[in-house]
C-alpha cells in the first residue's frame, strides 16, 4: 500500500478479530474502505493463549478486509488488551537547555522522558507516555512549549504500563499472519480517538469499552487522559449468568442474549412483558418458554454491578465529567446498557457511534460501537502516518516522538 495514505487498524478481542483498512482524504476525515472481521480463537482476556490461532483469525479478518477494499496490508495498528494495565499520573522536571532560554524540541523530550522514570514491578514495561500539560516557570496549562522561553519545564504525563509478554505474543502471533505491528494502542485510547470530539476531550468525559472479557475505562480532562482503568469482566458475564440461571448451553445463552436481552427492565413495554420466547434446555429435546421479564431479571443486576465498579472507580479520581460516559464495546450493544449507564454514572450517557466528522466511505456499515476500537486505531494509524509524512512508516518510540513533537510545536 505505497504512495497515498492507507491505514490498517486491527482490533484483537477475546471473542471477534476485526479489522479496517482507511484511506486519507483530502479533509482530516479517513475514507473506510475495507472492513473485515472473523471469530477469535487462542485469546483469553486479551491474553494470547495460543499464537497460531490467534493468527488464523488474523488472517481471516485481514482477508475480509483487503478483498473488499482491493488492497493488501503489510501493517496495522494493534489493540492492546489485558487486565492487568494500569496509568499513573507522573511529572518531571528539567532546566530548559538552550542558548537564549528557548524550549526546544529535545527540552520537550527530557521532560517527558524524567515523568517517565518511573518503578515498574519486574517483566513490565511502559506503553504509553501521554502527555497531559507543561508548566513551564510555575506557568500552567501549556500545550505547546516549544519556542516558549523559560527556564525550568515541567511535565505532567500519564503513563501507561502494564507486562511486556502480553504485548510481546501479541505482536508476534500478528506477524504470524504476516502483518508487521506498525504500534499498540490501549484500548479505550482507541475508543476514543473514534468517538470523541475535541470538546469531550477538553471538558471531560469517560470513555468505557465493555468487550467480551474486558472492560476498560479512560477519563479524558483538558484534552488529555487523566485515567485508565481495566476491570476484569465483560459481555461474556450475562452469557454465563444466562446459561447458569435458565441451564441452556453458552452457546444458546449467547444466542439469548443477542436476540432477546435487555439490562432494563423499565424498557419492556407491555407486550414485551407478557411475552415468552422459546429456549433450547441443556440435555432436553423439547424447548420451553422463557418470560422475557425474567431474562431482563437475570441481566439487570450485573449489568448494575458491573457498571457500578466501574462508576466507583470514576468516582474515586474526583474527576469532573460533564461530558459525560461513551459506552463502546459489544457490551454496551446490550439493550438497555445506555440508559442503565446513566443511571448508575449518574451522568449524560451515550453508545459510541463513530464521530461522522472523522469518518467517510463505509463509515456507515461500522458505524457501532463494537467497531470503535478497530476504526480508532486505522484513524491513528492514519494521522500518524500524515505527521511523519506520508508512507514512511515510523514507528515505536521514535514514531511516538514525533507525534509528540508535532502534537506540541
Ligand atoms: N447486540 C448485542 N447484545 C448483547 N451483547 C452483545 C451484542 N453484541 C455483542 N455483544 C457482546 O459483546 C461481547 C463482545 O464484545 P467485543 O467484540 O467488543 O469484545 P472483544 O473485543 O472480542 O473482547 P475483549 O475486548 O474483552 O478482548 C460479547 O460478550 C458479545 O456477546
Ligand atoms: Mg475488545
Amino acid at each position: 500500500m505505497k504512495g497515498e495514505i492507507h491505514a490498517v487498524g486491527l482490533d484483537i478481542g477475546t471473542s471477534r478479530v476485526r479489522c479496517v483498512i482507511g484511506e486519507a482524504t483530502s479533509g482530516n476525515a479517513m475514507k473506510i474502505v475495507g472492513v473485515g472481521d472473523s471469530e477469535s480463537k487462542g485469546l483469553r482476556r486479551g491474553i494470547v493463549t495460543s499464537a497460531e490461532a490467534v493468527a488464523e483469525s488474523v488472517r481471516k479478518a485481514l482477508n475480509d478486509a483487503e478483498r473488499s477494499s482491493g488492497l493488501e496490508a503489510g501493517s496495522a495498528v494493534v489493540n492492546l488488551s489485558g487486565e492487568h494495565f494500569r496509568g499513573d499520573n507522573k511529572s518531571g522536571v528539567v532546566a530548559v537547555a538552550g542558548a537564549g532560554r528557548e524550549i526546544s524540541d529535545e527540552d520537550v523530550d527530557r521532560a517527558i522522558e524524567s515523568a517517565s522514570a518511573i518503578q515498574l514491578p519486574s517483566g513490565w514495561e511502559i506503553f504509553d507516555r501521554l502527555p497531559q500539560e507543561f508548566i513551564i516557570d510555575g506557568q500552567d496549562g501549556i500545550t505547546e512549549p516549544v519556542g516558549m522561553s523559560g527556564t525550568r519545564l515541567e511535565a505532567l504525563v500519564h503513563v501507561v504500563s502494564g507486562p511486556s509478554a502480553g504485548r510481546q505474543n501479541l505482536e508476534k502471533a500478528v506477524r504470524r499472519a504476516g502483518l508487521e505491528v506498525e504500534r499498540m494502542i490501549l484500548e479505550p485510547l482507541a475508543a476514543a480517538e473514534a468517538t470523541l470530539t475535541d470538546d469531550d476531550k477538553e471538558y471531560g468525559c469517560a470513555v468505557v469499552n465493555i468487550g467480551s472479557e474486558i472492560t476498560s475505562m479512560m477519563i479524558f480532562g483538558r484534552g488529555a487522559v487523566q485515567h485508565t482503568s481495566v476491570f476484569p469482566f465483560g459481555g461474556l458475564h450475562f452469557t454465563k449468568d444466562i446459561a447458569v440461571g435458565l441451564r441452556v448451553s453458552i452457546q444458546e445463552a449467547n444466542k439469548i442474549k443477542h436476540l432477546h436481552g435487555c439490562v432494563a427492565g423499565f424498557l419492556l413495554d407491555d407486550e414485551e412483558r407478557k411475552e415468552t420466547i422459546e429456549i433450547q434446555p441443556v440435555g432436553r429435546s423439547e424447548l420451553r418458554g422463557l418470560s422475557r421479564e425474567i431474562l431482563c431479571d437475570i441481566m439487570q443486576p450485573r449489568a448494575i454491578e458491573l457498571l457500578q465498579h466501574v462508576a466507583q472507580e470514576a468516582a474515586a479520581t474526583g474527576a469532573q465529567i460533564p461530558g459525560g460516559v461513551v459506552l463502546t464495546g459489544g457490551g454496551s450493544m446490550a439493550r438497555g446498557m445506555v440508559e442503565i449507564a446513566e443511571q448508575v454514572f449518574d451522568a449524560p450517557t451515550r453508545a459510541g457511534f463513530l464521530e461522522p466528522s472523522y469518518f467517510g466511505g463505509l463509515a456507515a456499515e461500522v458505524r457501532t460501537p463494537v467497531w470503535a476500537v478497530a476504526c480508532g486505531l486505522a484513524l491513528s494509524s492514519m494521522r500518524m502516518q500524515q505527521k511523519s509524512g506520508a508512507g514512511s512508516g515510523r514507528s515505536g518510540v521514535v514514531g511516538w516522538f514525533e507525534n509528540i513533537r508535532e502534537k506540541f510545536r
